[in-house]
């Protein structure tokens, strides 16, 4: 990790104890402290007291988090086993949120904290200090407290409405999956359907985003992949120069889990959909103890006006975590390693593990081609029914030399120490079938001109040296 972003992030928490502290004792209150603080050393110490006294209540510490992290999921109508809107629904599971937190598998955001980039567009996980609240909360007996501290129920978006036609209109395009009825009991099922787009010239994708239907979809629809499917023949030079050959292919199109904005291109960048092209659909059923008749899941695409063609195309990678094959003994864990070269400078724009019930973890590092050696990302506890998109901040996204080589490394365990392993006694090699297993991770990759990449490279450094200096 970059010294930048270390010191970046000692400044957030420190922020955010302070800031809590007001909200837990009062300005005043805070006030008094700091001054005592001043006065007596060490002066944090002064402050962990106060805290180590306060005992959390559910209205004023705890609501507030889960409003903002767990209620888009965890309400009626949305895809979690049971809401957790009111004091009297959250508070028998009050045991399981602290193991659930604590062991940072909800909300769901997997990925290690003490190594690689720490920043990411869509971080939707607990900071360590929301963390602590509710475990004391949880430990102090999960008291209410005093109602008035409530705050207003939640707000969320119109699970009906596209959330991104605020800014940029009704979609474009909306390509739908074909209908699939859900039934009320049985195996979890991944539905595949292919849908055309009907486009007959080519157009550069500003934004894209994704809806299940409502109420039903959202309760069944675990999350949605939708692949772009065209002729890349003949076409050359969208990608800066570079030849889009079989081996990159225009890739995924967007993947959707509930929570999910929807993605949108930076000015200079974009997605190109080609005349003919088509939309695979990947979507995972979830049933839920009621049936969901011919349910679909609709894509809306933004173009650009005709006219404009953005600077770079983006294009996702699937970077393979193995050469040419997954081989896993009966009861092992089994690692496996690939290779992607970047063709020309490149800004990676987002990590996505893809594996099966025996994925275990994940990590995408980069070997420089002066040898340096990054470690990028890695997710150290890998849940299979959670396909998350870890995208980074744009300040923080990789800018990596072309002829780097990105190096993804993949662990998958088939011992009994794996409660999602269906069977520890077989062998398992590549295939799609869940129980089957697959190991690439998703790279959305922007290639850069030598140039604008080179300044790109000269600003962060610059950026470095000034929060050195601020330090
Ligand atoms: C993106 C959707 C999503 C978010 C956000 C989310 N959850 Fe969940 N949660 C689920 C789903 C789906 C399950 C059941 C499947 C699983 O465990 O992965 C679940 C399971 C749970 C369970 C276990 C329930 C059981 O049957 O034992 C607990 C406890 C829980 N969540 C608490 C939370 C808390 C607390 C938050 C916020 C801090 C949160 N969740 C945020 C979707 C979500």
């Amino acid at each position: 990790m970059s010294p930048v972003m270390q010191i970046r992030f000692a400044g957030e928490e420190q922020a955010m104890t302070t800031r809590s502290l007001r909200r837990r004792v009062g300005v005043g209150t805070v006030a008094l402290l700091t001054a005592l603080a001043v006065l007596a050393t060490p002066g944090p110490a002064v402050a962990t007291e106060a805290e180590a006294d306060y005992q959390p209540t559910f209205a004023k510490d705890v609501m507030p988090i889960l409003q903002l992290k767990c209620q888009e999921c965890h309400q009626p109508n949305s895809i979690a086993p049971m809401s957790l809107l009111t004091y009297p629904e959250v508070r028998p599971w009050a045991r399981a949120i602290k193991d659930r937190v604590v062991s940072l598998e909800m909300p769901p955001w997997h990925i290690d904290r003490t190594v690689g980039i720490q920043k990411f567009k869509n971080d939707r996980s607990l900071s360590q200090e929301q963390i602590d609240t509710i475990v004391q909360w949880v430990d102090g007996g999960a008291p209410l407290g005093d109602t008035a501290d409530m705050p207003p129920p939640a707000e969320f978006p119109d699970p009906t409405a596209w959330r991104l036609s605020d800014r940029f209109g009704e979609p474009d395009l909306i390509v739908a999956s074909d209908p699939y009825t859900v039934a009320a009991d049985g195996q979890d099922k991944w539905w595949r359907s292919t849908a055309e787009t009907g486009l007959t010239d080519a157009r550069w994708v500003r934004a894209i985003e994704m809806k299940p239907s409502f109420p039903g979809g959202r309760k069944v629809v675990h999350h949605a992949i939708a692949r772009l499917q065209q002729d890349e023949d003949g076409v050359t030079g969208l990608a800066n120069g570079f030849d889009v050959d079989d081996d990159i292919g225009p890739g995924t199109f967007m993947e959707w889990a509930v929570g999910k904005e929807g993605e949108i291109f930076p000015e200079n960048a974009g997605k190109l959909m080609l005349p003919g092209a088509e939309i695979n659909w990947d979507i995972h059923y979830h049933a839920v103890g009621e049936e969901v008749a011919d349910d679909v899941v609709e894509l809306g695409v933004y173009f650009y006006d005709t006219e404009y063609v953005p600077k770079y195309r983006t294009i996702l990678h699937s970077m393979r975590a193995h050469q040419g094959g997954i081989d896993i003994a009966p009861g092992e864990i089994g690692m496996s390693q690939g290779f992607t070269r970047l063709k020309g400078p490149a800004r990676l724009e987002n990590f996505q593990p893809h594996m099966h019930m025996r994925g275990k973890a994940m990590s995408m590092e980069a070997i420089l081609p002066d040898g340096t050696r990054r470690m990028l990302s890695s997710v150290g506890n890998f849940r299979w029914n959670w396909h998350i998109n870890y995208i980074y901040d744009e300040e923080v996204a990789p800018l990596l030399p072309g002829g780097t080589m990105i190096v993804v490394t993949a662990w998958h365990d088939n011992s009994t120490a794996n409660r999602e392993n269906p069977d520890p006694r077989q062998w398992v090699g590549n295939g799609s079938r869940t129980v089957d297993e697959m190991a690439h991770a998703w790279v959305d990759v922007t290639y850069l001109d030598q140039d604008e990449f080179d300044q790109m490279v000269e600003a962060r450094e610059a950026a470095q040296k000034a929060t050195d200096n601020n330090d």
